[in-house]
Parts: structure tokens; sequence; C-alpha cells
């Protein structure tokens, strides 16, 4: 698939009265990586959540591997995400019940991945999570439950990797290995990366970049952003 996602003309509006993001235009490549940036309540989380079919567009198409996000049902939107769509949210949003290990094989038994366990175990690894592999995201710093929403969204291999502000909390080092995990799937798996980001690591590290302003999408940055 050469373009894994395309927004066309696509606005987002919580309160009928303004929109949050407008007018859209927006097409990423397999295996691309590109980050949008702008500031606060710029509109970069509604962007990715109309991507990865948490929300709908009020206005105008998102199409995410060739599927019209519109017209799909919630079980297919349910499937689209499951399969091809590896999430890392702003908020991070792990299951407080759940200890770290289990968050990141969830997704996998969900898949019924005959593999989960020790999928689990080389994330754990990768982020060098192991000691706190039994611990509940409440016993666990910003940083570590950064890592683990991370390692949650790659486990399935997905297709499209969203990743909202996935630096955040993290050390120049965790930096460097999310990096490194980004970089991996890309060769892998020809998955393409979204993230959005007020990181200077990230823009350093990214070549391609959107900027937003009041919603608008550009590809250019302007003075002050
Ligand atoms: N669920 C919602 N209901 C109503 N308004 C919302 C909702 N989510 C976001 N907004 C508003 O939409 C605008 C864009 O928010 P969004 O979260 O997309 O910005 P952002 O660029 O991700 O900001 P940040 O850098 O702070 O994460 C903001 O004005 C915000 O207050
Ligand atoms: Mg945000």
């Amino acid at each position: 698939m050469e373009f894994p996602v395309i927004v066309e003309s696509a606005s987002k509006s919580y309160d009928g009265i303004r929109d949050v993001v407008k007018d859209i235009d927006l097409q990423v490549e397999e295996g691309e990586m590109v980050l949008l940036w702008g500031r606060n309540g710029s509109g970069k989380s509604t962007l990715l959540n109309l991507i990865g079919c948490i929300d709908l567009p009020t206005s105008g198409k998102v199409i995410v591997t060739g599927k019209d996000t519109s017209k799909l049902s919630p079980r297919e939107l349910a499937k689209l995400r499951l399969v091809r769509i590896g999430h890392v949210f702003q908020r991070h949003n792990l299951i407080n019940d759940l200890t770290v290990e289990e968050n990141i094989l969830l997704p996998l038994k969900i898949a019924r991945d005959r593999e989960a366990g020790e999928r689990a175990k080389s994330l754990l690894a990768t982020f060098e999570l192991e000691p706190f592999a039994k611990k509940k995201p409440g016993e666990i710093s910003g940083g570590e439950s950064q890592k683990v929403a991370i390692a949650r969204a790659l486990a399935n291999n997905p297709s499209i990797l969203l990743a909202d502000e996935p630096t955040a909390s993290l050390d120049s080092k965790s930096c460097q290995l999310v990096l490194d995990a980004f970089k991996r799937i890309r060769e892998g798996f020809d998955t393409t990366v979204i993230a959005a980001s007020h990181d200077p690591l990230l823009y350093d590290h990214i070549e391609k970049k959107y900027f937003l302003f009041d919603g608008l999408l550009k590809t250019r940055p302007r003075d002050g952003a």
C-alpha cells in the first residue's frame, strides 16, 4: 500500500461550532516517519485520534490502509485499530489493574498471538522494563509508564504507529531507545510512524515535518511557533 494514511479535507469539531482541525490534507507513505509540530491546543492529538480511528471527522475523509473510517462499523474500526494501528497516547492510557507485563500482553492476547509471552518479554527487554514487569502502572514513574505505552503500541507490529508526545517524560537514554525502536520497526515492517511532539530531539531526528497552527496544517514553520 503506497499511502496507508490519506486525510482529505478533514475537519473536526467537538462542539459543532469551532473546528479544532480544519480542512486537513495529508498523505503519508508506507515506511515514512513524519512529525506533527505545534503549540498546545493546535490540534495534534485531535488529528492523531482521527487517523487512529478514535474519532471520526466532522467533514472530509480519513482513509487508513485503504479504508474510509467514516464507512466502518464500530467492530470494523476496532479490528482496524487492533491489527494495523499502534497508538501511544499522550496520557499513556495504561490499565491500572493490570501489571506492566499484562498491559503489554493485552493486545497480543486479543490478537491471539501464539508467541505473546515471548514477544512481551522481548519488548520488556527492549525498553529496559524487566524490573517493573510485575508492578502496576501506579507503582512506576512517568517515564517508565511512557515506555510501557510505547511497548504496548508496538506489540502487534502495527502498519501505522501513532505516537503522541512519545518522549515527553523520557531522559536522553530512553529517548534513544525509543528512536531506535521506531527505526527498527520502519526497517523491519515498513511501519509508517506519525509522531506529535514539542521535543527538539524529535525535531532534529525527523526530517519530514508538518506544522499545525490553530488547526491548520502547513508544511513550513511560522515565526514564533
Ligand atoms: N474531547 C474534546 N472535547 C472538546 N474539546 C476538545 C477535546 N479534545 C481537545 N479539545 C480542544 O481542541 C483543541 C485541540 O486540542 P488537541 O488536544 O488536539 O491539541 P494538541 O495540539 O494535542 O495540544 P497539546 O500540545 O497540549 O497536547 C484544544 O483547544 C482543546 O481544548
Ligand atoms: Mg496533544
